[in-house]
Parts: C-alpha cells; sequence; structure tokens
C-alpha cells in the first residue's frame, strides 16, 4: 500500500473491515519499523492536518452507509491507540538508539600489540644478580666513562704496566695535556666500582656491580667492542680463601643447578693476590664431555681472588677503615654476554646486539 493513496473500502461487513483495518495496521508497523524519529512517526500518523489516519478515516467515513459508522469508528479508535502506544514506545527507546549508535562492539577483535619480552642479556644480568642478593648482597653501579686512575692505578695497574696491554682500552681523544691518572677512557671492566664503593662506605662491603664494558676487540662470534660483567666484592674481618669458594661454589650451584661443580687455578690479575680463575662442570653434559665445553667436560666462567692489600691501601686514604692488617676480601668478575650464550645455545654475540626481531622473537 502506497503511503499517499488511501484505499477505498471493499464493503461494510465485520469481516470486510476487519481486512481493511488488518492491512492498515501492518501499515503502521511497518512504518514503526522504519521509524527514523518519534516525532515524525507521530505527524505522519496523528498530524492534525496532513495525518495518514486523518485522511483515511475522513474517506471511509464519508462513504460509510450511517449504519457502518459505529463500527468503523471503534476500529478507529483501536487503530490510534495502538499508534499511540507504538509512539510511546519509541519515546522511551529513542535515548538507547543514539546510544546504540555510538557504542562499541566489544566482540571485535581490536588492535593487536606485540608482547616485548626481556632480553636474554639482561635476563642473565638479573638472574645472575638474584642470586647474590638473595646472599645478602647489595647492587652497585658506576659509570662507562672511567678515568685512568679507576680503572688502572687503583687496581695496582701501574703505569706501562704490561697488564693494562691485555686491556685493549679504548681512551677519549684529546685528553694528552692532564696527568694521565685524570685522563678519560671507556672503561674495560666492572671492577673500578670496587674502588669507587671502598671510598664511598666502610666495611664490611658486599656488593655486586653488573654494568656494559668496552673494548677496542674486532667483532667476531665470541668478541664485541661491547659486553658486560658482573662485579662482587666482599670485604669484612676475617675473610678468607674458603669464604670465596664457598660463595662461588654456592651461587654456581643456585645460577646453573645444584650439581655442578666448580674447581679453582691460580691466575693473575693485579688487584688481587691470590688471584684463581674458576671453571664449573659443564651443566649440558654433567662433565662427560660435549660440544659447548670443547669435550673437556669443564667450563672457565670467572676471575676472582683476594683483595690486594696495595689495593686497600689507595683505599685507606679516603676511607681509613679499610686497614689491610683489620680486613681482608674476595672480588670476583664474570661475563654476563659469555653466560647468556652458554645458557641460551647463542652461538654468536652479535645477536645481542643485533636487534633482529627474528632472534629476539625467541624468548617472548
Ligand atoms: N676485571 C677482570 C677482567 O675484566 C675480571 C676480574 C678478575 C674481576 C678477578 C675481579 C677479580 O673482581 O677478582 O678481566
Amino acid at each position: 500500500m502506497q503511503n499517499d493513496e488511501i484505499p477505498p473500502l471493499s464493503g461494510w461487513s465485520e469481516a470486510e473491515l476487519d481486512q481493511a483495518f488488518a492491512a492498515v495496521a501492518l501499515e503502521v508497523e511497518d512504518s514503526a519499523a522504519a521509524l527514523r524519529s518519534p516525532e515524525q512517526f507521530r505527524l505522519q500518523w496523528l498530524g492534525r492536518k496532513q495525518g495518514r489516519l486523518k485522511a483515511i478515516s475522513d474517506s471511509w467515513l464519508k462513504s460509510a452507509p450511517a449504519d457502518a459508522r459505529k463500527a468503523i469508528g471503534q476500529r478507529f479508535n483501536t487503530l490510534k491507540a495502538e499508534i499511540e502506544r507504538r509512539l510511546e514506545l519509541a519515546d522511551s527507546a529513542s535515548p538507547h538508539d543514539a546510544l546504540d549508535a555510538e557504542a562499541v562492539d566489544i566482540t571485535l577483535p581490536g588492535t593487536q600489540r606485540k608482547l616485548g619480552a626481556e632480553h636474554p642479556l639482561i635476563r642473565t644480568w638479573n638472574e645472575i644478580v638474584s642470586v647474590f642478593q638473595r646472599m645478602g648482597y647489595s647492587v652497585g653501579a658506576g659509570p662507562e666513562v672511567e678515568t685512568d686512575y679507576y680503572n688502572f692505578e687503583s687496581l695496582n695497574f701501574p703505569p706501562g704496566h704490561p697488564a693494562r696491554d691485555t686491556q685493549d682500552t679504548l681512551v677519549i681523544a684529546g685528553q694528552e695535556r692532564k696527568p694521565l691518572r685524570d685522563r678519560l677512557l671507556m672503561r674495560t671492566h666492572t671492577s673500578p666500582v670496587q674502588i669507587r664503593t671502598m671510598e664511598q662506605q666502610p666495611p664490611p662491603v658486599r656488593i655486586v656491580i653488573p654494568g656494559k664494558v668496552h673494548r677496542n676487540d674486532a667483532a667476531d662470534a665470541t668478541h664485541y667492542p661491547i659486553f658486560h660483567q658482573v662485579e662482587g666484592l666482599c670485604v669484612d674481618a676475617n675473610i678468607t680463601f674458603g669464604d670465596l669458594k664457598g660463595t662461588l661454589d654456592f651461587a654456581m650451584k643456585a645460577f646453573f643447578g645444584s650439581s655442578v661443580r666448580t674447581r679453582f687455578f691460580p691466575s693473575f690479575f693485579p688487584f688481587t693476590e691470590p688471584s684463581a680463575d674458576v671453571q664449573i662442570s659443564c651443566p649440558f653434559c654433567g662433565g662427560s664431555g660435549c660440544r659447548k665445553c670443547k669435550q673437556s667436560g669443564w667450563i672457565e666462567l670467572l676471575g676472582c681472588g683476594m683483595v690486594d692489600p696495595a689495593v686497600f691501601g689507595l683505599v685507606q686514604g679516603k676511607q681509613p677503615g679499610y686497614d689491610p692488617k683489620k680486613v681482608s676480601g674476595f672480588a670476583f668478575g664474570m661475563g654476563i654476554d659469555r653466560i647468556a650464550m652458554m645458557k641460551y645455545g647463542i652461538g654468536d654475540i652479535g645477536l645481542l646486539y643485533s636487534g633482529d626481531l627474528r632472534f629476539l622473537e625467541q624468548f617472548v
């Protein structure tokens, strides 16, 4: 039925009237379903001048015989009530419609953001540090741009000492006019923070210092001009080499698993006496020999030793408590990169610094 056409009544019997009114009721229902605003619907059906209900009733009543008017009038009242009911419904529903138009469909998938992951180097760094924290060690830090004094001299590397050559130092340019001890360089190890720590606080000291170090090394599968170390220092009355062995043995078992064994070999570092290199039994093959330990069953992991009295002597000027007659201590240093590479089976140290997502995604 066209909206503007008014259908003629086919007759005035009850059945014919019912059919005609049912058709109009359907039309009301359709226009309610297509409704844009309740006001538009009201004007369309109930408007006093142009409302469709008035037009239909005028047309049908005009042509009706007098005895049919009552029956027609009753049906118009019912129809009008129905239109008003729908109008009321639409009025109360409209605020929700407005909200519906703005609503977010929470069933849509949403924007996918890639999960980040801890870098294998940082993960290893944190794991090593936390082993020592659980043993009561505090955690320190120091500058990466260091003076010759802290990086070498205070650690008992005198000027011209051959041990300096082993460190492949990167120096900051244009420092020649300064006295050697004040010249700046990129620290080659975390050991200078031992001295900085002792100058800052009296004994006892138990501290680990993780950090980045720099050396003039050409990059290959196991070398990179940047790498990382964890330094350890313990100073108190009556600290012995037995304490050093027990501490490192416990730490290696905590980190690699309780079946790992340690062994100590004589070595040399200018700032410790005696000095030792520490090996652990291969955590991969249990010591029987495999590719990771080059069939030897052992892996060399760190350097350590008893703090040289000469080092305490240099600190004493600033902290008198470090009297080598009253305190003793041990120190150790290990490479974080090497441990991470071993733990995660990484064959090329450069991968740790490449930022290559194909490598990093494996650690998510
Ligand atoms: N600083 C040494 C290096 O980079 C490692 C080291 C050896 C640190 C012995 C220590 C230590 O604290 O006692 O080669």
